[in-house]
């Protein structure tokens, strides 16, 4: 099979037809359908599925175990499946049908690996179900405490706990799996480009360099329910004023520190068009290429609405191996190095330790975590061969 055969398998789960956009969110029944098909993968490929205390399905051709004892550890490919609301179809399961793909190719080429090779669904990495980005490789490395992973909600409060529970996984598991990282000896995450720089260089794939400090942060503005047409404009407690001060701040601090700043979701209780809201929450998502910038934005939002943001998930600026993207730009015929303002799993690993790299496929505009992310046919078989490559060099 492929790459064509295995994206298009892909295709209609979970997507939205009014809009082409993707809902796939951690432990729902469409996350069921995907970690079904990465099963399925695996068997048809003849790799061994493992999954580990947090939920991310490994699949192994060799023994990932006998080979991290003799130090030889694996060179892992993947990304993940799940998406934001309406997500594109490329931001994570690219990466993952990319790493199947090349494996395939690997193998009909009659390639015969020293070290281990697999392929990674990493659970739960957008974060839309539950608040925090790239849950199942913070969970992995620790990055994330059990405890706290376990008591976060959805908007229904159902817990993260109960949804693994009710997706028939262990939850007393949850937790820093060493023996998994142990397995990893590099890994190398393909992702869609989130952004245009590739077009402008006339280059299908880039190499990775650095992921911008990131972080989201919850703001939960208090007001006073009341009628609408009744209560004086002067006696009103209306939070949506300060929902205003926390969009047009972080727009105004953005720019003065060279951030960015996001308010991509609010929720309005009791969300009634002829009352005044008794509460608004509102997520800040806020970047930039210096932690101290980041944190004057957040600061200057939380000032502007006169409460303290609670910081929900932070992850500081980090540096993929600089030896390793070298060598891979290289084999890759000097392929362009870039950094980058999204988040990724790879980030976490690498924070973690591991040595690891990513390749980024080029966009034709950019677009992404929207229905109309989009990567030329020709880009993503560019990406496949240039991971195949990337893995065949390392795994010798
Ligand atoms: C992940 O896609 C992120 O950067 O938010
Ligand atoms: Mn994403
Ligand atoms: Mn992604």
């Amino acid at each position: 099979m492929g790459f064509d055969d295995l994206w298009s398998a892909l295709q209609p789960v979970g997507r939205d037809p009014r809009t082409g956009g993707y809902r796939r969110f951690a432990w729902t029944s469409e996350d069921a359908v995907l970690r079904e098909w990465f099963a399925g993968e695996a068997a048809r490929c003849g790799l061994d599925l493992v999954v580990d205390r947090v939920g991310n399905q490994w699949a192994w051709w060799g023994d990932p175990d006998e080979a991290a004892r003799a130090g030889r550890a694996g060179v892992v490919a993947g990304s993940h499946l799940d998406s934001v609301p309406d997500g594109g179809a490329y931001d994570g399961p690219l990466g993952v049908v990319s790493a199947f793909a090349a494996i395939e190719a690997i193998r009909e080429r009659g390639f015969s690996p020293a070290r281990p090779i697999g392929v990674v669904n990493f659970v739960d990495e957008e974060g839309a179900r539950f608040g925090i980005a790239c849950a199942g490789s913070r969970l992995l490395t620790g990055a994330l405490a059990p405890d706290r992973a376990r008591a976060l909600t959805d908007a229904d409060g159902v817990t993260m706990a109960e949804a693994i529970a009710a997706a028939g996984r262990p939850v007393a598991d949850l937790g820093r799996d060493d023996a998994t990282l142990a397995r990893v000896g590099t890994f190398i995450e393909l992702h869609v480009e989130q952004g245009r720089a590739l077009v402008d260089l006339g280059r299908p794939v880039a190499v990775g360099s650095s992921i911008w400090p990131h972080g989201r942060w919850r703001l939960d503005l208090l007001g006073e329910a009341n009628h609408a047409g009744t209560t004086r404009l002067a006696d009103r407690h209306d939070p949506m004023l300060a929902l205003a001060a926390v969009i047009s701040s972080a727009r105004g601090a953005a720019e003065q520190q060279g951030c960015v700043a996001t308010v991509g979701k609010v929720r309005v209780e009791p969300n009634g068009v002829n009352a005044i809201p008794s509460r608004v929450t509102a997520w800040l998502d806020a970047r930039g290429p210096r932690e101290g910038s980041v944190r004057a934005v957040v600061e200057a939002v939380g000032t502007a609405a006169g409460v303290q943001p609670d910081e929900e998930s932070f992850t500081a600026d980090t540096a993929f191996d600089v030896v390793l993207a070298a060598r891979v730009s290289a084999l890759l015929g000097e392929a362009p190095v870039l950094g980058t303002g999204a988040g990724h799993d790879a980030g976490i690993l690498a924070a973690a330790g591991i040595p690891t790299a990513m390749l980024f496929v080029r966009n034709p505009t950019g677009v992404s975590h929207s229905p109309t992310e989009y990567a030329e046919p020709e880009d993503c078989v560019a990406g496949v061969e240039a991971l195949a490559r990337v893995v065949e060099d390392l795994a010798r």
